[in-house]
């Protein structure tokens, strides 16, 4: 796997440079298209870039930005553990983004009435061609799990679908929501964050192992016609082989 693998001193500055990394992205695609696509992750490490991202208020053009989930947990909207709640108020109650322009995925509903609705609002945006966002922001945790796609889970399995209800051997929320492999692998960009030392394992693993993604599900992320990105600090970077 090629990897473009960008190293920051903390996590404040890997926040700044992911920060400008989708400001640029969404100022190329509002020139080209007026449209940005984005979709968002859960975890902690966001969290500091959409602050980051919210405090650049109006410097961006938020008009034509829409904004997805690449997963959910299975909670309603109000609930601690939801992914959009976190984004909601870490980035878009602080932004002029329409309320229209926000599709999160319905967590509230049974696991496979939430995918298949969520799947039907993706089919209808993307008129029923693959789901290619512009950006696809994805987390890794400690397994090397990403989005939902936990190790040794079903999800991995599912290549008819774009979305799919999974079941998570992890202690927040083991129920989740998750776009497939393939519909990740459809979209034009892939930026990855992972920050502190839990991560310099499998991160090691994942970027200078062997291949063994169904143990290692973030090595399936590997996008047929786009970029993949991943911005990490350096205690997540301590092992690392592959550097840039
Ligand atoms: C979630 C996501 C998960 C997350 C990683 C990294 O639970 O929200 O499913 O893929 O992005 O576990 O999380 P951290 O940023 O908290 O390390």
């Amino acid at each position: 796997m090629k990897n473009d693998v960008r190293i920051y001193a903390d996590p404040t500055s890997l926040a700044l440079a992911a920060a400008d990394f989708i400001t640029e992205l969404a100022a190329a695609c509002m020139a080209a298209r007026g449209a940005f696509n984005i979709a968002l992750s859960g975890g902690s490490t966001p969290r500091a870039l959409y602050g980051v991202l919210a405090s650049r208020g109006a410097q961006i053009n938020w008009s034509g930005w829409h904004c997805f989930w690449g997963d959910e947990r299975c909670v309603p909207p109000d609930h601690d553990d939801s992914c959009y709640r976190m984004a909601r108020e870490a980035l878009l109650d602080h932004v002029a983004i329409p309320d229209s322009q926000v599709h999160r995925i319905p967590g509230e509903l049974t696991p496979p009435d939430a995918a298949s609705s969520y799947e039907q609002v993706l089919r209808e945006f993307f008129k029923g061609e693959w789901p290619r966002f512009d950006l696809i922001l994805l987390g890794m945790g400690d397994d090397a799990h990403t989005a939902s796609l936990f190790p040794e889970t079903a999800a991995l399995d599912r290549h008819d679908s774009w979305v799919t209800a999974n079941y998570a051997p992890t202690a927040i929320q083991p129920n989740r929501i998750t776009l497939t492999i393939p519909a990740i692998n459809a979209t034009a960009n892939i930026l990855f964050l992972a920050a502190g030392s839990s991560k310099a394992a499998p991160l090691h693993q994942v970027i200078d192992g062997a291949r063994n993604p169904r143990h290692l599900p973030a090595q399936f992320i590997q996008p047929a016609a786009g970029s993949l990105t991943w911005m990490i600090d350096q205690p997540a970077a301590a092992l690392l082989q592959t550097k840039r």
